[in-house]
Formats: C-alpha cells, sequence, structure tokens
C-alpha cells in the first residue's frame, strides 16, 4: 500500500489521478472514478481486521473536518478514515465556531488555511462554497456535500457498495427515488453511475424533479412502479424537510402511497435486486423498515461501512503529492 503505482490499473502516480480537489464527480473521468474505487477497495479488508491499524501514511499531517451542516455518517467516517491513517484531525462545527458571530466563508477558510492545514473537508448548505474554499487555501479541498450540488464521497462509496454487490456496472438499472430536485446525493450518484456503464432511472414527482434531468443520460419517472420494473438497485432518497418550503409535497401520508418503498412494490425489481440509502432515513415515508432492515435486501449498513474505506482512499489519493510521493506533484 506504499507505492504510488495501482496494481489494478497498471498507470503510475499521478496519471490516476490529476486533481488537487475532490469537488465533484463531475470533473472526474471514469477512469478516475475506477481507481478511487480500487483503492478503496483494498481499504475494506483491512478495516475488517481486528487491529484496524494501518500504515500511519498520514502521519503528521494536520486534517481538518469543516462542517457548516449537520451530519453524522459523513463527518464521522472522514474523522475515522483520516485516524486510521495516522492524520491529526480537528473537527470544526459551525455552530460552535466564529461562523456564529458572523465571520465570512472566505475568512474563515483564510482562518484555517493560515493554521496551515494540510487537507480540509467542508460540509455547507451552499452549493459551490466548497469551490470557493478550495480557491483560498493552498491544501486539498474535500467536499463533503455542498447545498443541492454534490457530493461525491456518497456516489462513490454507492457505487463501490454495488460493484461488491453485483460484479460490475455495466448494463445495471439503477433506480433513484425521492427529492431528486435537493439532492446532492442524486446528482452525485447519476454522474458517477451512468460513467460506469449503468442505465439509470430517476423517479420523483413533477414537483421534485429537476427540469431537462434528461442531461445527465438518465430516464425520468413520475410513476414509481414502472420505474422500478426490473431494476437491479432500488436507491430511495430522503425527503428533505429542511429544503422543503414552498409546498412540494401534498402530504407525508401521500407521498409514502405514491413514492416509499414497500415489501410489495420491491416485488417488480429483479428477485436479486438490492435496497440502498444514503442516510438519514424517515422510515414510514420514503421506506418501510421491512425493507430497510431486510438483511437479504438491504446494502445500507454496507454503504456505511464503505464509506470509511472511500474517504480513506480519497484522503490518501489527495495527499500523496505532500507526502512526496513521486509521480505526485
Ligand atoms: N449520507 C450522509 O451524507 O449522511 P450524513 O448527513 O449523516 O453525513
Amino acid at each position: 500500500m506504499t507505492s504510488a503505482a495501482s496494481p489494478d490499473t497498471g498507470l503510475i502516480g499521478r496519471a490516476n489521478f490529476p486533481h488537487r480537489h475532490l469537488l465533484g464527480i463531475a470533473n472526474l473521468a471514469p477512469h478516475e472514478i475506477r481507481f478511487l474505487l480500487d483503492e478503496a477497495a483494498r481499504w475494506v479488508a483491512l478495516n475488517r481486521t481486528e487491529s484496524r491499524k494501518h500504515d500511519g501514511r498520514l502521519a503528521g499531517l494536520t486534517q481538518i473536518n469543516a462542517f457548516f451542516e449537520n451530519s453524522t455518517r459523513t463527518l464521522l467516517s472522514f474523522e475515522i478514515a483520516g485516524k486510521r491513517l495516522g492524520a491529526d484531525v480537528v473537527n470544526m462545527h459551525a455552530a460552535q465556531s466564529s461562523v456564529k458571530k458572523g465571520e465570512t466563508l472566505i475568512d474563515t477558510a483564510v482562518t484555517l488555511n493560515s493554521m496551515r492545514a494540510d487537507v480540509i473537508v467542508i460540509r455547507h448548505m451552499s452549493s459551490g462554497a466548497v469551490q470557493l474554499i478550495a480557491d483560498k487555501v493552498d491544501c486539498p479541498v474535500l467536499n463533503a456535500g455542498d447545498g443541492w450540488h454534490e457530493h461525491p464521497t456518497q456516489g462513490l462509496l454507492d457505487a463501490l457498495t454495488i460493484r461488491r454487490r453485483k460484479g460490475g456496472f455495466e448494463g445495471l438499472i439503477v433506480t433513484i427515488c425521492g427529492d431528486i430536485l435537493h439532492s446532492r446525493v442524486a446528482r452525485s450518484n447519476m454522474l458517477c453511475l451512468t460513467a460506469l456503464g449503468c442505465q439509470v432511472r430517476v423517479c420523483a414527482p413533477p414537483t421534485l424533479m429537476p427540469p431537462a434531468i434528461e442531461r445527465y443520460r438518465v430516464t425520468p419517472f413520475t410513476d414509481f412502479d414502472a420505474a422500478l420494473d426490473g431494476a437491479d438497485v432500488a436507491m430511495m432518497l430522503r425527503i428533505q424537510n429542511e429544503r422543503m418550503e414552498g409546498g412540494f409535497l401534498p402530504s407525508s401520508r401521500e407521498y409514502h402511497m405514491l413514492y416509499g418503498l414497500t415489501p410489495e412494490r420491491l416485488k417488480r425489481a429483479k428477485p436479486d435486486a438490492i435496497v440502498m440509502h444514503p442516510g438519514p432515513m424517515n422510515r414510514g415515508i420514503e421506506i418501510l423498515s421491512g425493507v430497510a432492515d431486510d438483511p437479504a435486501r438491504s446494502a445500507i449498513t454496507e454503504q456505511v461501512e464503505m464509506g470509511v474505506a472511500v474517504r480513506m482512499a480519497c484522503l490518501d489519493v489527495l495527499t500523496r503529492g505532500q507526502r512526496g510521493i513521486e509521480g505526485w506533484a
């Protein structure tokens, strides 16, 4: 695990990933996505060992996780990932920071930069905020979710989960159902899974479907039963009540009737179809517990596990230049 060469692709070092930051899947070529998945896959087995001790390759580096929006999975898995690699990890929660006193995003970025962070992980409620910070700092920046824009490590961990369960991507039918309009998870998954060869269907009420969605090379549906027909993967999205001002939905009950995943409805998908959800779940609204907790169908806990491996891979790859690894600038 110490070489910059990837045994999976045969390419050397930075040729695999010529990016300083990870801001979105939109910036990545298919071979770069596959490279990150291959790197992450190598961490999965090590994470399952009892000691979970790795080679400390990020020792001496300072990782700042600056979260301006709530998170459980992403924040904790970035923290665990950094610590497993030996980094000094510091978390900045906006609610307890000088952001609450009115400090601007750019002043916050300059402050983090002055502390000589070696890698910064940002979650922010505004689309484009992570790019703004990346433009102001001297170290790699990883997007942990910005507004409605992207959540690239979620897209990668979902792809890794699908590859482990299904053995590949080519021709797989993936149905993404829910609040497509407000979902950075949907956007990163549409970009990631179409790049890898999946047929992606997106399903939502008309009020929660972005205009011109076909530009993502996906097929839109408003009828969830039709969208599930013959699917290999049913990926359910959270109804984002915090972004729902303006009457997007008549009621949660009606939403569940039309778009909730139930054991009965899942029968429309392939018999071996898997169920995914990025979390946190609104049980009883977009998904029933009978599906979410069914070990034969649900990959939801595996998604969380893959999150640690993917974030380790991203932290490792993006800091290779700083660690003086040959071939990485
Ligand atoms: N999937 C996801 O981003 O979850 P958190 O909001 O808990 O990080």
